[in-house]
């Protein structure tokens, strides 16, 4: 692996463990302004130092993330449809490697609709990245989106979308957590993380991220799991020491409950945006 290519990617999955904890905050180039997420910066803001690395489009980093804070980018290049338009699957990559290298960005991220209707051109278009990414050593992070097709998410399909990927010379694949995880990270040659998926209760998505990391997962990209808990900054620090502290589901359940009701001000920093939906934690007697 070429120097450049092997440094960005040891920001985004750091070499002493093989892990790494990915903050997803993509979710307005096809969502709009997701619930929680409608003033980025300040969902963003508390949450960064706890993360390894952040995703997200050139649009949010450049009005929304202060420029002098050394947080690895995953810049997210796809795009082109909506949750309201027809087809999701049908995407372009929209953002320029020019322009990923203007915003220093660690690595490149882009979907991939394996089973859809635009399975062909999103493929191509992930080795056409990969051609012009490895030009300048950024790495690749594919997304296997499922879409709607929510049916396909079992070990099968997985393994064929994250398989697929690494053979386009993907460096890093993103996926959905599922039964028999194991196969899809062992038929998977580059590092597979998982995303977070719908709003669960806290303890079922420190549970989801512990069994991933379990079954081989080199850690998370998630987001809405953490950013729309009532508990962003517990919920990140939780799945945190899960990634990078091997800690299992009780203690990070009780770390994220300890971290509630210790600091509840900078707990609900990022909460002013919207009604709370998170049941709080019982105080541990
Ligand atoms: C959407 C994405 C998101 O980044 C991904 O879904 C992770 O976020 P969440 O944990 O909320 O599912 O790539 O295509």
């Amino acid at each position: 692996m070429d120097w450049g290519l092997q440094n960005r990617l040891s920001r985004i999955i750091k070499p002493n463990n093989g892990k790494g904890v990915m903050l997803a905050v993509d979710h307005g180039y096809f969502l709009g302004p997701t619930e929680r997420l409608e003033v980025p910066r300040k969902t963003i803001q508390p949450l960064l130092k706890y993360c390894d690395s952040l995703m997200l489009t050139r649009g949010i980093l450049r009005t929304s993330v202060d420029a002098r804070f050394p947080v690895p980018v995953v810049l997210r290049v796809s795009g082109g449809s909506s949750i309201i338009g027809e087809d999701l699957s049908n995407e372009k990559i929209t953002t320029s490697v020019k322009d990923a290298i203007r915003l220093n960005v660690s690595a490149l991220a882009m979907s991939i609709f394996v089973g859809a209707k635009n399975e062909h051109n999103t493929l191509v278009n992930l080795g056409n990245l990969v051609n012009e990414a490895e030009e300048y050593g950024i790495p690749v992070l594919a997304v296997t989106a499922v879409g709607k097709e929510l049916e396909k998410r079992d070990a099968r399909y997985l393994s064929l979308a994250c398989r697929i990927a690494a053979e386009f010379g993907a460096h890093v694949v993103k996926t959905y957590y599922c039964e028999d995880f194991e196969k899809v990270v062992n038929s998977c040659p580059v590092p597979v993380i998982i995303a977070g998926g719908p709003k669960l209760q806290e303890r079922e998505a420190l549970e989801l991220a512990y069994n991933a990391v379990t079954a081989g997962a080199a850690g998370v990209d998630m987001g809405r799991n953490i950013w729309q808990s009532d508990y962003p900054v517990p919920m990140i620090r939780a799945v945190r020491a899960i990634v990078h502290g091997n800690v299992k589901i009780n203690e990070a359940y009780d770390l994220f409950k300890r971290l509630c009701n210790e600091n509840p001000s900078e707990s609900t920093i990022a909460r002013k945006q919207t009604k709370n939906t998170t049941k709080k934690p019982k105080k541990k007697k």
